[in-house]
């Protein structure tokens, strides 16, 4: 079946990975009774500098008109802070991507790069944080003023049930035993309203174990003990936090992915790293972060969990041969984005013909 992707190349090395993203799909189409048909949607700081807005509206209507978008970064270090960026924002208010989808996993040829001792490694890190998107702090309610300034903090019924429940689901379809909640429920009332809907919902689903933790707790216990998590579910704001935390225990920024998710609609996939100005044009960035946001597309808008395994399965492969100058080690050779790029895609391909 045919899906169309809209395709945001974005600034900086955005173009370099989302390239290495594409042809994976490429391959997908190859070997797949999947087909894609690819529609440019330019955003970012290039598109304002061209057309004074970063999100122009034809590039959106291409975006709510397909079936997923692949985003690759935005940004410049010439525009003010958010000039660029807002852009992502947009796309997910306006879609009402509720779910931040961010998984990390810690692969046996990267433990050379994991800041970790082996004793706190333990038996693997594998990892996914689903992070509320659009309420608490970052809805943005709030004013400035020169002495004093206000954010307003709310969480909804709907907001938290929605994705608890998604929660739910996704620990169920990955086969995991736990679901971990982080919240601040002994200070925050919009954590306490949090807490009870996560046990009610929990409720729903009897085989899964539900485990209670306080966000300061949580910090040092996923460093302590990663082994303990799978699926973990939180507010905004923590999310935004423990997942960059968690990112940095796989290796390198540039291996991390993400979803910005409203099951049933058009949903976005991205690397979590930004624009990279300090590396962009040298074709040296690691295209791994798009090339597994290509995964949880697969798994999450075209449920194709078959083939999002082949692509982590390839990319783990392909690790062990070669790498991009951010996971060095001076053992293993080093490849730039291009040579990252084509590495995975042989090795799916093998996978795939299977
Ligand atoms: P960044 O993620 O772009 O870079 C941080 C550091 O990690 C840099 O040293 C960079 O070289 C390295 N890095 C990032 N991705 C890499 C990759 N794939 N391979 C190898 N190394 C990689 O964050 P920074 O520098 O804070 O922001 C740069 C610009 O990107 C800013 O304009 C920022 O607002 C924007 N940004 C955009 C995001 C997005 O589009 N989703 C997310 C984060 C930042
Ligand atoms: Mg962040």
């Amino acid at each position: 079946m045919e899906k169309i992707i809209a395709v945001t190349r974005g600034d900086g090395i955005g173009p370099e990975v989302v390239n290495e993203g594409l042809k994976i799909l490429k391959v997908i189409a190859e070997f797949t009774d999947l087909s894609f048909e690819f529609k440019d949607a330019p955003a970012g700081g290039e598109v304002y500098k061209k057309y004074g807005e970063n999100l122009p509206k034809k590039s959106f209507d291409i975006i709510k008109g397909a079936d997923a978008l692949l985003f690759g970064a935005v940004g410049l270090p010439e525009l003010p802070p958010g000039v660029a960026e807002t852009a992502i924002l947009r796309i997910r208010q306006e879609l009402d991507l509720y779910i931040n989808l961010r998984p990390i996993k810690l692969y046996e040829s990267l433990k050379d790069k994991c800041p970790l001792k082996d004793e706190f490694i333990g038996k693997g890190i594998d990892i996914t944080f689903v992070r509320e998107n659009t309420e608490g702090l970052y809805a943005n309610i709030g004013y400035i003023s020169d002495d004093r300034a206000e954010n307003l903090m709310i969480y909804t019924r709907k907001g938290c049930e929605r994705i608890i429940r998604y929660a739910y689901e996704f620990a169920k379809k990955m086969g995991h035993s736990k679901v971990t909640s982080v919240d601040k429920a002994n200070i925050l009332k919009t954590s306490q309203l949090w807490r009870k809907i996560f046990h009610e919902i929990g409720s729903d689903y009897p085989n899964l174990q539900k485990e209670d933790i306080y966000i300061d707790a949580y910090c040092q216990w996923l460093i302590r003990a990663p082994y303990r998590f799978q699926t973990v579910v939180t507010g905004n704001m923590f999310g935004d936090i423990i997942s960059d935390e968690g990112a940095f225990l796989i290796g390198s920024l540039g291996m991390a992915s993400s979803g910005n998710i409203h099951p049933g609609k058009v949903s976005m996939y991205e690397p979590i790293h930004g624009s990279a100005p300090d590396i962009s044009g040298k074709g040296i960035a690691n295209p791994i972060g798009a090339i597994l946001s290509v995964k949880l597309m697969m798994q999450e808008s075209f449920q194709s969990s078959d083939i999002a395994k082949e692509i982590e399965n390839s990319v783990e492969e392909a690790l062990k041969e070669g790498r991009t100058i951010d996971l060095r080690n001076p053992e293993i050779k080093n490849l730039t984005t291009k040579e990252m790029g084509d590495l995975v895609a042989e090795k799916l391909k093998v996978r795939l013909k299977r």
